[in-house]
C-alpha cells in the first residue's frame, strides 16, 4: 500500500477505485440531438481515465427525454443506448479506472428542453416557477411520480447491463430530486411533500426501486445538496434543507441500500457557490441568450449581462453571499458533518486542486475521497502530477467558470486565456481536441 492516503485504494460496499480521486460529473453537449452518442462524448471521458483518476462519474444522463437540461447529452433512457454506455464503459477501464453513470432528470430546471419539451411545462414537485431564469413547471401526478421512479430503475437497470461499475443518482444542485426534498421548493400536500420524511420520499422510493431491480450488489452512490442556501441570489426566495435535514436524509439513505455519498451544495444550478469562483458576465453574454425563450426571467438577466453598465448588479447579486468564500475543499465541513453520521464513504466535491489539501481532509477524516470537475479540466492529467510530486500543477484552473458559462452555447473544455499566456489559436485547439480521434493505447 502507498504512503500517500490519495493513492491507497477505495473500497465501497461493491466497487474498489484505484485512488482517492474521482472525476467529478461534467456535462458538455457533445452528443446526438436525439440522446445518443458519440466518439466525442468516448474521448471525453477517456482524457480523464487516462489522466489517471480512480473513476469517473459521469455527466448528467436523463433517464428520460422530458428530464433533459440541454439537447445532446447522451441519455440512458431506452436499452438502444445500451451499446453505447458499454463503448464508453470499455474505453474508461482500458485504464484501469471505473466508471459511475449519473441518472438524471430536471424536472422545471430545464434550460432548452428540446423539441421533445416544447410547448410542455416541465414536471416537478411544484407548480411554483423557478425563481431565477423562471422555468414554468406543474406538479407531477401520483402516476407521474411512481412512472418517473420506473425511469431511474430501468437507468440503473441498462447501466449495469452495460458493463458499468455503478451508478450515481443526482439528488443534488436543484434538478428534480431536489425540488421534492427541498423544503424551499416542494409545497405538496399528499404523501410527497410536507414534513421532511415525506419530501425524501421520492429519492428513497427511487432507491428502492433500484435495489429492487438490480440486486444488492451493485455500486448505487448518492449526489446530494448538503445545504440549500436557497436565497443566496433571489433575496425573496425562500430557505431550503439545512444540514441538520440532510444528515437525516443520509442515514435514511444507507438505510434504504445507497452504498456512498457525495457531497454538493445548493439548491439550483448554477449557484453562487457552486462551482465557486468567477462569475464571467462577458461570457454570458455571448451564450446565456440560448436560454432566452426557456423562461420568464431570462430576458431580465440577459439584459443585466448584455449592457456593461447592468453588469456590477449582476454581479453584486451572485456574489453578495460568497465574499469570502474559500473555493478549495468549500464543501468540506458538511461533508464532515454527514460522515460524522453516516458509515458508508462520503465523497466531497467542490475546488481541489492541490495534493496537501487533499490528502489533509482525507487523513483528518472529513471524507473518503475527492471528486473534482473544473481542475481536471483545465488539467486532466492532474493525479499523475500530483504522483509525480507536485502539489499543484503549473497553470492551475483559475475558477473563473468560463468553461460553465460556455457549455450551454459552445464546446465544453478550458476558456481562461491566462491558462494559455492569451494564445487563442492554442485554446482553441485544446477546447476542440474532444474531437480528435484518440487512438487506443
Ligand atoms: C461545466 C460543468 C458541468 C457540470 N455538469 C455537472 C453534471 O452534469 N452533474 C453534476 O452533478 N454536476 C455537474 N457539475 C458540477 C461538478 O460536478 C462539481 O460538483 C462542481 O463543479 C464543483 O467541483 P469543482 O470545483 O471541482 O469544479 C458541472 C460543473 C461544471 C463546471
Ligand atoms: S475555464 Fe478553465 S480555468 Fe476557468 S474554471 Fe473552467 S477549467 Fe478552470
Amino acid at each position: 500500500m502507498s504512503a500517500d492516503v490519495i493513492f491507497e485504494p477505495l473500497r465501497f460496499r461493491n466497487l474498489e477505485v484505484k485512488n482517492r480521486i474521482l472525476r467529478s460529473n461534467i456535462s458538455g453537449r457533445f452528443d446526438n440531438y436525439d440522446g445518443s452518442g458519440t466518439q466525442a462524448r468516448i474521448n471525453w471521458e477517456e482524457k480523464f481515465a487516462r489522466g489517471g483518476v480512480g473513476a469517473i462519474v459521469s455527466s448528467y444522463s436523463p433517464v428520460h427525454v422530458r428530464g433533459r437540461i440541454l439537447p445532446n447529452y447522451a441519455t440512458i433512457d431506452r436499452d438502444e443506448r445500451i451499446p453505447f454506455w458499454r463503448r464508453v464503459g470499455e474505453a474508461v477501464h482500458r485504464h484501469d479506472c471505473k466508471f459511475i453513470l449519473q441518472l438524471s432528470h430536471s424536472g422545471r430546471q430545464q434550460d432548452v428542453g428540446g423539441v421533445e419539451n416544447l410547448g410542455l411545462k416541465a414536471l416537478s414537485s411544484t407548480s411554483k416557477t423557478e425563481p431565477f431564469h423562471g422555468f414554468e413547471c406543474r406538479a407531477m401526478t401520483l402516476e407521474e411520480i411512481a412512472e418517473t421512479i420506473d425511469c431511474f430503475a430501468e437507468g440503473a437497470r441498462r447501466a449495469r447491463e452495460a458493463g458499468l461499475d455503478g451508478v450515481e443518482l443526482h439528488a443534488a444542485n436543484g434538478y428534480l430530486i431536489t425540488q421534492f426534498l427541498s423544503s424551499g421548493i416542494n409545497d405538496r400536500k399528499d404523501q410527497y411533500g410536507g414534513s421532511l420524511e415525506n419530501r425524501a420520499r421520492f429519492l428513497l422510493d427511487i432507491v428502492r426501486a433500484i435495489r429492487r431491480r438490480v440486486g444488492e450488489d451493485f455500486h448505487l452512490q448518492v449526489k446530494i445538496s448538503a445545504v440549500d442556501h436557497n436565497n443566496a441570489v433571489i433575496f425573496w426566495d425562500k430557505r431550503g434543507n439545512t444540514l441538520e435535514d440532510s444528515i437525516r436524509v443520509c442515514r435514511w439513505l444507507e438505510e434504504a441500500g445507497a452504498d456512498a455519498l457525495h457531497v454538493s451544495t445548493g439548491s439550483m444550478f448554477p449557484h453562487p457557490r457552486n462551482p465557486a469562483g468567477g462569475l464571467p458576465v462577458d461570457v454570458a453574454r455571448e451564450t446565456y441568450d440560448t436560454m432566452l425563450s426557456s423562461g420568464l426571467y431570462t430576458f431580465r438577466n440577459y439584459l443585466l449581462a448584455r449592457w456593461a453598465p447592468l453588469r456590477p448588479i449582476f454581479r453584486f447579486l451572485w456574489t453578495r453571499t460568497v465574499r469570502n468564500l474559500a473555493v478549495e475543499a468549500a464543501n468540506v465541513q458538511d461533508a464532515r458533518a454527514i460522515k460524522d453520521n453516516v458509515s458508508i464513504p462520503v465523497l466531497c466535491t467542490g475546488g481541489f486542486q492541490t495534493a496537501s489539501v487533499i490528502r489533509r481532509v482525507i487523513e483528518e477524516g472529513s471524507c473518503d475521497a475527492v471528486t473534482i470537475a473544473r481542475p481536471l479540466i483545465a488539467n486532466n492529467d492532474l493525479v499523475k502530477t500530483f504522483a509525480a510530486g507536485h502539489d499543484r500543477p503549473e497553470r492551475p484552473c483559475t475558477y473563473c467558470n468560463r468553461c460553465l458559462v460556455n457549455v450551454i452555447e459552445n464546446p465544453l473544455g478550458c476558456y481562461e486565456p491566462l491558462r494559455y499566456d492569451g494564445d487563442r489559436e492554442r485554446m482553441l485547439r485544446e477546447v476542440m481536441s474532444v474531437y480528435q480521434p484518440t487512438g487506443f493505447e
